[in-house]
This record gives structure tokens, C-alpha cells and sequence, in this order.
């Protein structure tokens, strides 16, 4: 399962929206979830799976759907770092605020890029310059002050501005050049995960190297099975996925945790006893945590 350098294949890049409550997150993410940007299907109804594809110029952006703090902080706990450009959202309305501060910290603590998205300019009383100016003391310097940080200015509310955005996350990407080998087994982590009363457990993972297939036999975390469905985030039947596209997955036997690290094995016995061998170590942990407590 090494990748192979000969092999490496231009990818996406993967997307994490942070910033203080209020400052306009999700109207963002609800502006490019409805917009046109995503393949040009305009009212097309868009299925939650935490994850999905914005596309400029036939290039594609993964964002994910997971901006909260505590969800990062758990996926990162993991091991899980599956973001490769941060979008730092300040209101020019509000400037920096706690949560700005904290999202800045993730973003140094996981090494990202930041790139800041200065939001609501269309409100009275935005002032986006005084927000370059205290993000300043954050070592994230606007370029025409001489830094490297990239700053948009927005409206995520009024759509201004957004496709500039995206450009700009396109462009860190190509400084990043970021690669995956599409040709080894998949591997990659669980965004989110919950129990479906008609389907069982379903799953919405990103590929991060190799192609995943329907029928694949898989390790996630603690659990095990075959890729029964794979769907993107239309609800498209699909057969296999290609590094850094978000898929939603069914065919697992019980319902892993966001941030666990999936794994295609050779074949669905080994991935069976890989699965039951992580998940009986798992039981002893908490047995043995448990015991401790009780010797207290
Ligand atoms: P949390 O998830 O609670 O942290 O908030 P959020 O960052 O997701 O903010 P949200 O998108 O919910 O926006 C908060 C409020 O700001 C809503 O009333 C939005 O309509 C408003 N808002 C967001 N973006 C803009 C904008 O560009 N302009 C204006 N005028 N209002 C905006
Ligand atoms: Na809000
Ligand atoms: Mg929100």
C-alpha cells in the first residue's frame, strides 16, 4: 500500500470554514451549497453528507461541513488532519473575537494556510481594514502590508466576492501542490457517522490516497465491512472515488467515530479480524480505565 511517486496525481484541495459565532460560517457554506458552483445544478436539492464539492473553472474544492471547533479539536485527537487550507471567517462588523483567536491556533497547531475571509462588508459599520489591522498581531499579514497572508473581502450573505474567494483557495492550493496516489488501496478518515434506521450505519469519509470502489472490504476504526453504496453529496450512485472526494458509505458493521482512519484490506476476513482485534483492544482500554477509577 507505499505510494508510489510515479504514480502521484494532482488533487483537491480539502477546505476547513472556522471563525467566532455570528460571523458567517454557515451563510457561506449555505452560499456555495446553493449556488451554481457546485456543477451547475441551480434548486437541485443537496443532500447532507458533511461534505461537498464546490467547482471553479472545472476545479474542484472539497469544503467541510464540520466547522466546529469541538469537531476539529476530536478529528485532530485522532490523528486525523485531513484539512489542507483553512478559511478564517471575521465579521468587519465585529473584528477579532475569541473564537477567531482559537481557530487561528488550530490553524498553526495543524500547520495549515490560512487564508481570511473578511465577511459581512455589505453592514453598515464595517470597517475590514481594522480587522487586517488586529490580525496583524497574529502574524497573518495582508499582502499589500507587505505579508503573505491572502485576505478576501466578502459578503457571504450577498454572494460579493465568493468566486474571488474561491480563486484565492485554488491559488494556495497550487503553491501547495498537493498530490495523492490514486492507484494504491484506499485510505482516509471518517468525517462523520451515524446510525441509519433503513440502512444501518452510514458514513461520510473523505479519501485521502487510493480509489475507493463499492464491494472494497474495509477497517474503519473499529469497525469492518464491504462498501455496500458510495454516494456524493447529490445522493449520486457511485463506483469508486478518487483522493480527496467526500463520499457517504453504507455496508459497515456498526457506526465508527468522526476522525477514525479507514483502511481497504485484501480481503473482507482480514478486514474482519482487524476490525473485532481493534475493537476487543478498545473494550479492555475502557475496562482498564474503569478499573483505575474504581482502585481510586
Ligand atoms: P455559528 O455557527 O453560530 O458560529 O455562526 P456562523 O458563523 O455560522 O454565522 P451564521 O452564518 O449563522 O451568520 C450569523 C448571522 O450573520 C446571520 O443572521 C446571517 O444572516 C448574518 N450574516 C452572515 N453573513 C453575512 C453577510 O455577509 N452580511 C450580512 N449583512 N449578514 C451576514
Ligand atoms: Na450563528
Ligand atoms: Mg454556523
Amino acid at each position: 500500500a507505499q505510494v508510489n511517486e510515479e504514480n502521484l496525481a494532482p488533487r483537491a484541495p480539502v477546505v476547513t470554514i472556522m471563525g467566532h459565532v455570528d460571523h458567517g460560517k454557515t451563510t457561506l457554506l449555505d452560499y456555495l451549497r446553493k449556488t451554481n458552483v457546485t456543477e451547475g445544478e441551480a434548486g437541485g436539492i443537496t443532500q447532507h453528507i458533511g461534505a461537498y464539492q464546490a467547482r471553479l473553472d472545472g476545479r474542484l474544492i472539497t469544503f467541510l461541513d464540520t466547522p466546529g471547533h469541538a469537531a476539529f479539536t476530536e478529528m485532530r485527537a485522532r490523528g486525523a488532519n485531513v484539512t489542507d487550507i483553512t478559511v478564517l471567517v471575521v465579521a468587519a462588523d465585529d473584528g477579532v473575537q475569541p473564537q477567531t483567536i482559537e481557530a487561528i491556533n488550530h490553524a498553526k497547531s495543524a500547520g495549515t494556510p490560512v487564508i481570511v475571509a473578511v465577511n459581512k462588508i455589505d453592514k453598515e459599520g464595517a470597517n475590514p481594514e481594522q480587522v487586517m489591522n488586529q490580525l496583524m498581531a497574529y502574524d497573518l499579514v495582508p499582502e499589500e502590508y507587505g505579508g503573505s497572508t491572502i485576505f478576501v473581502k466578502i459578503s457571504a450573505k450577498k454572494g460579493e466576492n465568493i468566486e474571488q474567494l474561491l480563486e484565492m483557495i485554488l491559488l494556495e492550493a497550487d503553491v501547495l501542490e498537493l498530490q495523492a496516489d490514486p492507484t494504491v488501496p484506499a485510505r482516509g478518515s471518517v468525517i462523520e457517522a451515524r446510525l441509519d434506521k433503513g440502512r444501518g450505519p452510514v458514513s461520510t469519509v473523505l479519501v485521502q490516497q487510493g480509489t475507493l470502489h463499492v464491494g472494497d472490504p474495509v477497517v474503519v476504526g473499529n469497525t469492518y465491512g464491504r462498501i455496500r453504496t458510495m454516494q456524493n453529496e447529490k445522493g449520486v450512485d457511485l463506483k469508486e472515488a478518487k483522493p480527496a472526494t467526500p463520499v457517504q458509505i453504507t455496508g459497515l458493521n456498526e457506526v465508527p467515530s468522526a476522525g477514525d482512519r479507514f483502511v481497504v484490506m485484501a480481503d473482507e476476513k482480514s478486514a474482519r479480524a482487524a476490525g473485532e482485534e481493534r475493537a476487543k483492544r478498545a473494550r479492555e482500554e475502557v475496562r482498564n480505565a474503569g478499573s483505575v477509577v474504581t482502585l481510586d
